[in-house]
């Protein structure tokens, strides 16, 4: 079984939606997969998703609104089989923590599976409006749908 882990700075905007976006695309093919997600920061552990990202999820028929926030560990390498990161400061992050070069090629930024080789970053909605979570939406549900046909044929 695939084990899946989207990862952020805070794990209350971005990640968690991922999460919840590819958890709802799975259970629709019959994917069996874990999915998880984490914060590269500690700054919101144990908190739930923030408000503006749960509402928008919730528009989309997608519940996160119970989700827990949690700090990325090195010992996610050997949890995990693909780690995806929403931006370039993430993924020098977590690329910081990898032990080897197994842990490295593990790491990948989202929006590569949409846009291959652009390493374009999925933008940080936390200090903006409403549009920005519906923007963060979009591109993640674009990149979700890659991943879980992916996992179909893998
Ligand atoms: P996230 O968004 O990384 O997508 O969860 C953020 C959440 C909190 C903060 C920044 C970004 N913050 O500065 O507290």
């Amino acid at each position: 079984m695939q084990r899946i882990l989207m990862v952020c700075l805070g794990n209350i905007c971005r990640s968690p939606l991922a999460e919840g976006i590819l958890r709802e695309k799975t259970n629709q093919l019959s994917i069996n997969i874990i999915i998880d997600s984490a914060g590269t920061c500690d700054n919101h552990v144990n908190q739930n998703p923030d408000s503006r990202t749960i509402a928008n999820a919730k528009k989309h028929h997608i519940d996160i609104s119970k989700l827990k926030a949690r700090q990325f560990s090195v010992s996610d390498f050997d949890n995990f089989d693909l780690i995806f990161v929403m931006d370039s400061s993430n993924y020098a992050d977590v690329i910081a923590l990898a032990r080897n070069e197994n842990d490295k090629q593990k790491v990948e930024l989202i929006l590569n599976r949409v846009y291959p080789n652009s390493n374009m970053s999925v933008p940080d909605p936390y200090f903006g409006g409403e549009q920005g979570f519906e923007n963060v939406f979009i591109l993640l549900d674009n990149a979700c749908n890659i991943i879980a046909n992916s996992l179909i044929k893998s």
